[in-house]
């Protein structure tokens, strides 16, 4: 096929402990592979990256496997409540929910908002655009997510953070940072950033996650990043914008990662990123354990569910 420009793909679906078997592996990367195929299938029919990532947040949303949409993780009071932002990279217009309870994909209201005036809607006011807009209302919450809800009530919440996979015994200890994000350019060249999440887990009522920040899911023309790992820790870095604005002032991606991920690194940062560049450099990096993230480089698909524990960052160009 002659394109104009090869189109790109990265996602993640968190970033934590490792991951306790080759069975919990080949669990994440089953999951990972199918949505990055049928993504970047829908990239190479000429769909936008915008498109592309909001497809891609919705299929990581509805698999339970991961905390964002089903599968979301429980605030203190036992309620769910989501985040997602949405970046277009062309335009560089962001746009996003905050602690959006009893919807499917919150993604989907990041979409609508994109042309909206009022942008960024937190916890009523985007009640009042589910509403306006007739979703259904949808229960997130399976039965994985409560047992480890009513378990942590026992133990009077001593745990600092949720699962990241649900899907007990995928991972090894307790303590990690799930959100999924999509990262896509398109055959036209144009960048986007897409990012969800149901939080930490166990969080005070009113937390704001970074996953519907600029800190956590940012795009230009030049770059686009999407974050993962504990939220606290992307704001102080202010990490996906810290990279985007080191592109668009000449630095190559890798330098960027590299450089950003050093001093995340020196802060004893917990987190992760996945991003692109407008040339189609495909890049992770990660201070946490693992960082679960698929990519299409338009020839094959490659994962780093096995990169070894510590701060790494992978960055090429096929
Ligand atoms: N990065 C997801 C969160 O901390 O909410």
């Amino acid at each position: 096929m002659n394109l104009a420009v090869q189109p790109k793909l990265i996602i993640h679906g968190g970033a934590g402990s490792s991951l306790k078997s080759k069975g919990g592996v080949e669990v994440v990367r089953l999951a990972l592979y199918t949505i990055v195929e049928e993504v970047y299938s829908l990239l190479l029919s000429g769909a936008s990256a915008k498109e592309a990532a909001v497809r891609g947040c919705q299929m990581l949303e509805d698999d339970p496997c991961f905390n964002s949409g089903t599968g979301s993780v429980l605030q203190s009071d036992g309620q769910i409540r989501m985040s997602a932002s949405l970046m277009d990279g062309t335009s560089q217009i962001f746009s996003g929910v905050i602690n959006v309870s009893r919807v499917k994909n919150p993604i989907d209201m990041a979409q609508f908002l994109q042309t909206s005036p009022d942008r960024v809607l937190s916890d009523f006011g985007a009640a009042e655009l589910a509403r306006e807009l007739q979703i259904p209302s949808y229960n997130c919450l399976t039965e994985l997510r409560l047992q480890e809800w009513i378990q942590e009530r026992q133990g009077n919440f001593n745990k600092v953070m949720a699962e990241v996979v649900a899907e007990q015994g995928l991972l090894e200890t307790n303590a990690r940072r799930g959100t999924i994000g999509v990262v896509a350019l398109d055959t036209n060249g144009r960048l986007a950033a897409g990012t969800s999440t149901g939080g930490k887990g166990f969080e005070r009522i009113g937390r704001v996650s970074d996953s519907a920040m600029p800190a956590g899911n940012y795009a230009t023309q030049d770059a686009a990043v999407s974050c993962t790992g504990i939220g606290e820790d992307i704001i102080d870095e202010c990490l996906a914008p810290r990279i985007v604005v080191r592109v668009t002032d000449g630095m190559s991606l890798k330098d960027a990662m590299e450089r950003t991920f050093a001093e995340a690194s020196k802060h004893n940062r917990d987190l992760g990123a996945i991003a692109l560049d407008a040339h189609g450099a495909i890049a992770w990096g990660k201070t946490s354990d693992v960082i679960l993230a698929a990519y299409h480089d338009g020839e094959k698909i490659g994962d780093t569910l096995e990169i070894p524990v510590g701060t790494a960052i992978g960055c090429f160009k096929s």
